[in-house]
Protein backbone atom coordinates (compact mmCIF):
# COMPACT_ATOMS: atom_id res chain seq x y z
CA UNK A 1 0.00 0.00 0.00
CA UNK A 2 1.35 3.19 -0.99
CA UNK A 3 1.38 6.03 1.44
CA UNK A 4 0.67 9.98 1.09
CA UNK A 5 3.30 12.23 1.99
CA UNK A 6 1.73 15.33 1.37
CA UNK A 7 -1.48 16.26 -0.53
CA UNK A 8 -0.68 15.18 -4.51
CA UNK A 9 3.05 13.08 -3.26
CA UNK A 10 2.61 9.49 -2.53
CA UNK A 11 5.40 7.08 -1.57
CA UNK A 12 4.98 3.64 -2.84
CA UNK A 13 7.50 0.75 -1.24
CA UNK A 14 8.64 -2.07 -1.78
CA UNK A 15 10.95 -3.73 1.20
CA UNK A 16 13.83 -6.20 -0.93
CA UNK A 17 15.22 -8.48 0.57
CA UNK A 18 15.70 -9.22 4.49
CA UNK A 19 19.29 -7.86 5.20
CA UNK A 20 19.58 -9.51 8.91
CA UNK A 21 22.27 -12.08 7.93
CA UNK A 22 24.15 -10.35 5.08
CA UNK A 23 24.30 -7.17 7.31
CA UNK A 24 25.28 -9.90 10.51
CA UNK A 25 22.61 -7.39 12.59
CA UNK A 26 22.31 -10.35 15.17
CA UNK A 27 25.80 -10.98 16.07
CA UNK A 28 26.83 -6.63 15.40
CA UNK A 29 23.74 -5.22 17.10
CA UNK A 30 24.11 -1.55 16.24
CA UNK A 31 22.39 0.82 18.35
CA UNK A 32 19.18 1.14 16.02
CA UNK A 33 18.65 -3.03 15.64
CA UNK A 34 16.18 -5.13 17.52
CA UNK A 35 17.44 -8.55 17.98
CA UNK A 36 15.23 -11.15 16.39
CA UNK A 37 13.83 -8.40 13.87
CA UNK A 38 13.97 -8.50 9.84
CA UNK A 39 15.62 -5.42 8.29
CA UNK A 40 15.36 -3.72 4.91
CA UNK A 41 16.31 -1.36 2.96
CA UNK A 42 13.43 -0.38 0.10
CA UNK A 43 13.03 0.54 -2.87
CA UNK A 44 10.56 3.75 -3.67
CA UNK A 45 8.96 4.96 -5.91
CA UNK A 46 6.99 8.23 -6.18
CA UNK A 47 4.20 9.25 -7.55
CA UNK A 48 3.05 13.00 -7.79
CA UNK A 49 -0.83 14.12 -8.66
CA UNK A 50 -1.01 17.44 -9.61
CA UNK A 51 -4.84 16.85 -9.96
CA UNK A 52 -4.40 17.71 -13.89
CA UNK A 53 -1.23 15.49 -14.91
CA UNK A 54 -0.23 12.93 -12.80
CA UNK A 55 4.18 11.37 -12.64
CA UNK A 56 5.51 8.39 -11.63
CA UNK A 57 9.37 8.90 -10.46
CA UNK A 58 11.23 5.34 -10.43
CA UNK A 59 8.83 2.19 -10.80
CA UNK A 60 10.36 -0.60 -8.03
CA UNK A 61 12.21 -3.78 -9.30
CA UNK A 62 10.87 -6.37 -11.41
CA UNK A 63 9.71 -8.21 -8.35
CA UNK A 64 6.82 -5.94 -7.51
CA UNK A 65 5.48 -5.81 -10.93
CA UNK A 66 2.08 -6.44 -9.88
CA UNK A 67 1.75 -4.04 -7.42
CA UNK A 68 3.30 -0.98 -8.84
CA UNK A 69 0.79 -1.31 -12.28
CA UNK A 70 -2.25 -2.22 -9.54
CA UNK A 71 -0.87 1.33 -7.01
CA UNK A 72 -0.31 3.25 -10.28
CA UNK A 73 -4.12 2.53 -11.19
CA UNK A 74 -5.74 3.46 -7.87
CA UNK A 75 -4.04 6.72 -7.86
CA UNK A 76 -4.55 7.51 -11.05
CA UNK A 77 -8.01 6.23 -12.55
CA UNK A 78 -9.39 6.49 -15.48
CA UNK A 79 -6.96 9.97 -15.57
CA UNK A 80 -4.14 7.82 -16.61
CA UNK A 81 -0.64 8.08 -16.17
CA UNK A 82 0.75 11.24 -18.12
CA UNK A 83 4.50 10.52 -17.04
CA UNK A 84 7.44 7.92 -15.88
CA UNK A 85 10.40 9.80 -14.85
CA UNK A 86 12.98 7.35 -14.34
CA UNK A 87 16.12 8.44 -12.90
CA UNK A 88 18.70 5.95 -13.77
CA UNK A 89 18.77 2.94 -15.30
CA UNK A 90 18.92 0.56 -12.69
CA UNK A 91 16.68 -2.64 -11.84
CA UNK A 92 15.19 -1.31 -8.19
CA UNK A 93 14.52 1.78 -10.21
CA UNK A 94 13.82 1.05 -13.69
CA UNK A 95 13.31 -2.25 -13.74
CA UNK A 96 9.23 -1.88 -14.47
CA UNK A 97 9.56 0.56 -16.96
CA UNK A 98 8.60 -1.65 -19.73
CA UNK A 99 5.52 -3.15 -18.01
CA UNK A 100 4.12 0.31 -17.20
CA UNK A 101 4.67 1.45 -20.27
CA UNK A 102 3.06 -1.61 -21.99
CA UNK A 103 -0.45 -0.92 -19.29
CA UNK A 104 -0.16 2.97 -20.14
CA UNK A 105 0.72 3.40 -23.54
CA UNK A 106 -0.84 7.34 -23.02
CA UNK A 107 2.31 7.76 -20.63
CA UNK A 108 5.63 9.81 -21.65
CA UNK A 109 8.79 8.42 -21.02
CA UNK A 110 11.21 10.98 -19.03
CA UNK A 111 14.90 10.20 -18.65
CA UNK A 112 18.06 11.88 -17.70
CA UNK A 113 19.63 13.44 -20.17
CA UNK A 114 23.15 13.15 -18.57
CA UNK A 115 25.38 9.71 -19.79
CA UNK A 116 25.40 8.40 -22.39
CA UNK A 117 23.95 4.49 -21.91
CA UNK A 118 20.37 5.02 -22.57
CA UNK A 119 19.55 1.71 -24.99
CA UNK A 120 18.69 -0.21 -21.38
CA UNK A 121 14.85 0.22 -20.79
CA UNK A 122 14.58 1.69 -24.07
CA UNK A 123 15.59 5.10 -21.95
CA UNK A 124 16.93 6.41 -25.79
CA UNK A 125 12.81 6.97 -26.57
CA UNK A 126 12.47 8.68 -23.43
CA UNK A 127 12.02 12.59 -23.39
CA UNK A 128 15.20 13.80 -22.26
CA UNK A 129 15.50 15.82 -19.05
CA UNK A 130 18.30 17.81 -17.22
CA UNK A 131 19.03 20.61 -14.68
CA UNK A 132 16.42 23.12 -14.84
CA UNK A 133 13.49 21.52 -16.78
CA UNK A 134 9.90 21.49 -15.34
CA UNK A 135 6.81 19.51 -15.62
CA UNK A 136 3.78 21.44 -14.91
CA UNK A 137 1.37 19.02 -13.31
CA UNK A 138 -1.42 21.37 -12.28
CA UNK A 139 -1.12 22.28 -8.41
CA UNK A 140 2.22 20.60 -8.16
CA UNK A 141 5.26 21.25 -10.48
CA UNK A 142 8.39 18.90 -10.73
CA UNK A 143 11.66 20.27 -11.76
CA UNK A 144 14.72 17.95 -12.54
CA UNK A 145 18.26 18.59 -11.45
CA UNK A 146 22.26 17.00 -12.40
CA UNK A 147 22.65 14.51 -9.81
CA UNK A 148 25.52 15.14 -7.70
CA UNK A 149 25.68 11.71 -5.65
CA UNK A 150 24.57 9.01 -8.06
CA UNK A 151 25.72 5.58 -9.14
CA UNK A 152 25.27 5.40 -12.77
CA UNK A 153 26.33 8.60 -14.93
CA UNK A 154 23.16 8.00 -16.85
CA UNK A 155 21.10 9.70 -14.29
CA UNK A 156 19.12 12.42 -12.38
CA UNK A 157 17.11 14.13 -9.73
CA UNK A 158 13.88 15.81 -8.99
CA UNK A 159 12.01 18.54 -7.14
CA UNK A 160 8.53 19.23 -6.36
CA UNK A 161 8.72 22.83 -5.87
CA UNK A 162 4.89 23.74 -4.36
CA UNK A 163 5.99 21.27 -1.45
CA UNK A 164 9.76 21.61 -1.35
CA UNK A 165 10.26 17.91 -1.27
CA UNK A 166 13.99 16.56 -2.82
CA UNK A 167 13.92 13.00 -4.85
CA UNK A 168 17.60 12.43 -4.13
CA UNK A 169 17.31 8.75 -5.19
CA UNK A 170 20.32 7.15 -3.95
CA UNK A 171 21.50 9.60 -1.79
CA UNK A 172 20.43 9.53 1.83
CA UNK A 173 19.56 5.75 1.82
CA UNK A 174 19.51 3.86 4.68
CA UNK A 175 17.98 0.51 6.23
CA UNK A 176 15.43 0.23 8.74
CA UNK A 177 13.68 -2.50 10.87
CA UNK A 178 10.67 -4.48 9.56
CA UNK A 179 8.15 -2.59 11.50
CA UNK A 180 9.33 0.74 10.26
CA UNK A 181 7.67 0.21 7.02
CA UNK A 182 6.42 3.50 5.65
CA UNK A 183 7.04 5.23 8.53
CA UNK A 184 7.92 8.68 8.92
CA UNK A 185 11.52 9.53 10.42
CA UNK A 186 9.84 11.63 12.52
CA UNK A 187 7.58 8.98 13.85
CA UNK A 188 10.74 6.88 14.28
CA UNK A 189 11.26 5.71 18.13
CA UNK A 190 13.73 7.15 19.69
CA UNK A 191 17.26 9.15 18.05
CA UNK A 192 17.99 8.64 14.53
CA UNK A 193 21.13 6.76 14.33
CA UNK A 194 23.28 8.10 11.92
CA UNK A 195 24.97 4.70 11.15
CA UNK A 196 22.08 3.45 9.31
CA UNK A 197 22.82 6.21 6.79
CA UNK A 198 26.69 5.34 7.14
CA UNK A 199 26.14 1.62 6.44
CA UNK A 200 24.31 1.89 3.36
CA UNK A 201 26.39 4.48 1.90
CA UNK A 202 29.67 2.53 2.77
CA UNK A 203 28.13 -0.36 1.13
CA UNK A 204 26.02 0.82 -1.68
CA UNK A 205 28.09 4.04 -2.89
CA UNK A 206 31.21 2.63 -1.67
CA UNK A 207 33.15 5.19 -4.17
CA UNK A 208 32.30 7.01 -0.77
CA UNK A 209 35.53 5.95 0.91
CA UNK A 210 37.88 7.18 -1.66
CA UNK A 211 36.38 10.55 -1.61
CA UNK A 212 37.91 14.41 -0.57
CA UNK A 213 35.92 15.17 2.50
CA UNK A 214 36.11 19.17 2.77
CA UNK A 215 35.33 19.26 -1.48
CA UNK A 216 32.18 16.45 -0.78
CA UNK A 217 31.25 18.68 2.65
CA UNK A 218 31.59 21.47 0.56
CA UNK A 219 29.11 20.17 -2.00
CA UNK A 220 26.54 18.72 0.75
CA UNK A 221 26.06 22.65 1.84
CA UNK A 222 26.02 24.03 -1.61
CA UNK A 223 23.02 21.08 -1.77
CA UNK A 224 21.36 22.89 1.47
CA UNK A 225 21.71 26.30 0.22
CA UNK A 226 20.45 25.49 -3.10
CA UNK A 227 17.52 23.02 -2.48
CA UNK A 228 16.12 24.23 1.18
CA UNK A 229 13.81 21.35 1.50
CA UNK A 230 10.74 20.79 3.66
CA UNK A 231 11.06 17.07 2.25
CA UNK A 232 13.55 14.62 2.16
CA UNK A 233 12.01 11.58 -0.38
CA UNK A 234 14.99 8.94 -0.92
CA UNK A 235 14.74 6.19 -3.36
CA UNK A 236 16.70 3.53 -0.59
CA UNK A 237 15.04 4.90 2.46
CA UNK A 238 12.55 6.29 4.62
CA UNK A 239 11.03 9.54 3.82
CA UNK A 240 12.11 12.85 6.26
CA UNK A 241 8.92 15.26 6.77
CA UNK A 242 10.49 17.41 9.43
CA UNK A 243 13.99 18.91 9.91
CA UNK A 244 15.13 17.96 6.67
CA UNK A 245 18.04 20.33 6.24
CA UNK A 246 19.11 18.86 9.28
CA UNK A 247 19.62 15.66 8.03
CA UNK A 248 21.32 16.46 4.90
CA UNK A 249 24.05 18.23 7.10
CA UNK A 250 23.77 15.06 9.00
CA UNK A 251 25.32 13.40 5.94
CA UNK A 252 28.58 15.19 6.78
CA UNK A 253 29.13 12.83 9.73
CA UNK A 254 28.39 10.06 7.38
CA UNK A 255 31.73 11.47 4.74
CA UNK A 256 33.67 12.15 7.69
CA UNK A 257 32.93 8.77 9.04
CA UNK A 258 33.15 6.38 6.03
CA UNK A 259 36.65 8.17 5.27
CA UNK A 260 37.96 6.91 8.31
CA UNK A 261 37.18 3.35 8.39
CA UNK A 262 37.80 0.85 5.68
CA UNK A 263 34.45 -0.80 4.05
CA UNK A 264 32.06 -2.10 6.00
CA UNK A 265 30.59 -4.42 3.26
CA UNK A 266 28.48 -4.71 0.44
CA UNK A 267 24.91 -4.56 0.37
CA UNK A 268 24.69 -8.03 0.54
FE1 LIG B 1 19.55 2.67 -6.17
Amino acid sequence: MPREITRGIHWIYEPGPDRTESWDLDDRNPGWYEPGEEAYVPQCAYLVDGGEETLLFDTLSPASTDQILEVVDDLVGDRGLDYLAVSHPDVPHAGNTLAILEEHPETTLVAPAYGNDHELYHLDDGVHVEEGDELDLGTRTVKFHEAIFLDSPVSVWMTETETGTLFPVDWMGFIHLDDERLTFVDELDGEFDRSRLVEFHGRVLFWYQYIDVPKTNAEIDALIEKFDPEIVAPAHGLVIRKDATEYMALMKEVTRELDSQERIGTLG
